[in-house]
């Protein structure tokens, strides 16, 4: 394991540090976690975790971010990363195509992609040189040191604005992604999916009260999308949870200005925000 991210790991069970022994983290009262042949760490302790993403959602994103579909975000997401960061965590990390991003963005950095769902972990284990995955609960509280990060990424994903509060350092950064409401408008009116809360920006604010945004982008651009992507991006949200994947064909039939294959126009609308946290009074 990489030694920065072992220096800030630290048990879920009694928050000790903790160090490597054969293929498991023991802290110093003999708690003890395995590493999964896949790589991650298991370190979800506590309560039942949350479900997480499905192995067909973690599939679906993967070969949609894999297109370069949301290229533009992960871009926005990087240029807000310091290139001096050491320590970079994902808190619901997906398969870490973002904070691979990031990393690449900060030569030095070591990251760590945390998230619930095994299939994505397994992909975010091999994302990056310099990356691990450890599988945690963000509302169980984050299996991290107290003021441990440089940078915390949130993407498409829940947030518990106390611990991030807690794990980043005085002077680190919380980057946030999140849908606009114009978001797959398109999708959403066609196969009547969930709409993107209107109150979404009210709620961001109250779950971060603990942080003072710095500097907030809004992105805004056209997807060209297959049937098959489609699929795949209704498949790997959390309108997958809801309502059933549409049929191909279906999406298919709007536009046949090409003539291979037939592309239909979804647009894309998020917000990137970086945040600090607010010192204490
Ligand atoms: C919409 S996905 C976004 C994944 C990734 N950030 C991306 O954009 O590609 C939401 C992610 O949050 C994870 N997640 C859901 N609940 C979680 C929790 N309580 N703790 C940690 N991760 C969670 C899911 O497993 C999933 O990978
Ligand atoms: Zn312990």
């Amino acid at each position: 394991m990489i030694d920065t991210v072992l220096a800030a790991l630290r048990c879920p069970v009694c928050h000790e540090p903790l160090h490597q022994t054969e293929g498991s983290l023991r802290c110093p009262r003999g708690h003890s976690f395995d590493r999964a042949r896949q790589g991650y760490v298991h370190l979800g302790a506590g309560r039942k975790l949350p479900e997480g993403d499905t192995t067909e959602m973690v599939a679906a994103r993967s070969a949609f971010l894999q297109a370069g579909h949301y290229q533009l975000v992960r871009t926005t997401v990087a240029g807000f990363v310091p290139s001096s960061a050491a320590l970079i965590a994902d808190a619901g990390a997906g398969t870490g195509y973002y904070l691979a991003g990031a990393l690449d963005a900060a030569p030095e950095a070591a990251g760590i992609a945390l998230d619930v769902a095994k299939p994505a972990l397994r992909r975010a284990a091999r994302v990056h040189p310099r990356a691990e995955a450890v599988l945690a609960d963000v509302w169980a509280g984050l299996p991290l040191a107290d003021g441990c990060l440089d940078v915390l990424l949130n993407v498409f994903a829940p947030r518990n604005g106390a611990e991030f509060r807690r794990v980043l350092r005085p002077t680190g950064l919380l980057v946030v992604v999140t849908p606009l409401p114009q978001h797959l408008a398109e999708l959403r009116q066609r196969y009547g999916l969930l709409d993107v809360d209107p109150d979404k920006a009210g709620r961001l604010a109250a779950t971060l009260s603990e942080f003072t945004l710095v500097e907030a982008e809004e992105l805004t651009f056209a997807l060209q999308l297959t049937p098959d992507e489609v699929r795949a991006l209704v498949g790997m949200g959390p309108n997958a949870f809801h309502s059933a994947a549409p049929d191909a064909d279906a999406a298919a039939d709007t536009d046949t200005t090409a003539p291979a294959v037939a592309t239909v126009t979804v647009t894309a609308a998020v917000r990137v925000a970086a945040y600090a946290p607010t010192p204490p009074r």
